[in-house]
């Protein structure tokens, strides 16, 4: 393995960095959620201006509370399929598959860019059962390396906002149709989530685009028929949310008094 890796990446490829920064750093304070020891590992030997990014500690904690939450639910969906297959989408440079350690019975499968997973090749080792497939998501051909015949969990962490508007309920007809029966679990925004999205220094800084919104859940069921909505979570623990800044905990009570602004974010969960 090489011990500095320069990344060149640029645009939504580029955000990867963000969310692993995040990670790694969040994992680093003493009172850390995640505890990725393993996004700490890959960032030392990453070669690349971090503090271009910006990241603060809030957006580390942030991230920290959704990627556990994802966490949580692949673990739950495991245990009650140990034979499933886990389709991990826009997996970028996330720790998840060491995280969750799923038994040897399950199936996992990262997937992303050609560049980034040749980059995820450098930078983590290979495991029994875990298949990386380097595709834009909205090329159709990936799919078919993925076999159908068990029960999916299906997981997009910080990824679908950069696809187009009808790519996404594309995506999930091509999924849905594909595997027997399982679940979907991802961060979304409102249109009015998107605007704000596009503000964010760490996502200005990389010059990504954002587009696909989602003002309210069931619109995906709309257009994806098969897909049955089943819970979201639009709000911190408290407990997570007294380790942030006097000025974000003031600010996520004034985004909490405030409809639109309440479910500007989510983390939302279907079946199908
Ligand atoms: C903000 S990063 C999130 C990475 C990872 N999920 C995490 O939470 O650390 C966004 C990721 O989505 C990937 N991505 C965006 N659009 C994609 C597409 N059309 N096909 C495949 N990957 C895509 C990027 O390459 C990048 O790795």
């Amino acid at each position: 393995m090489t011990t500095d890796e320069k990344v060149t990446l640029s645009e939504e490829k580029e955000t990867l960095l963000i969310t692993v920064y995040g990670k790694a750093e969040e994992s680093r304070l003493p009172d850390s959620l995640l505890r990725d020891r393993f996004a700490a590992d890959a960032i030392r030997r990453i070669n690349y201006d971090f503090s271009k990014l910006k990241v603060r500690r809030d957006d580390m904690i942030s991230l920290a509370i959704r990627a556990h939450l994802l966490d949580g639910w692949t673990r739950e969906f495991i245990t009650r399929h140990p034979d499933a297959t886990v389709l991990h989408l826009g997996c970028g440079l996330d720790s998840r598959v060491f995280r969750v350690d799923p038994p040897a019975t399950v199936r996992w499968f990262d997937v992303d860019y050609p560049e980034v997973i040749a980059l995820r090749r450098r930078l983590y080792p290979e495991r029994a059962g875990y298949t990386l497939l380097g595709s834009s998501l909205t090329a159709p051909q990936w799919l078919d390396e993925v076999p159908a015949d068990r029960p999916v969990m299906i997981v997009a962490e910080g990824v679908l906002p950069y696809l187009r508007e009808d790519e996404v309920p594309r995506l999930f007809g091509r999924l849905t149709a594909h595997f027997p029966a399982g679940e979907c679990a991802f961060d979304c925004y409102s249109r009015f989530g998107v605007r704000l999205l596009r503000r964010h220094h760490s996502i200005k800084a990389t010059g990504a685009s954002v587009h696909w919104g989602l003002d309210a859940p069931h619109e995906l069921e709309v257009q994806v028929p098969k897909l049955v909505f089943l819970t979201e979570v639009s709000s911190h623990d408290p407990a997570q949310l007294a380790r942030m800044s006097r000025v974000a905990r003031l600010s996520y009570r004034v985004f909490m008094a405030i409809p639109a602004l309440k479910k500007a974010g989510r983390i939302v969960r279907y079946r199908f």
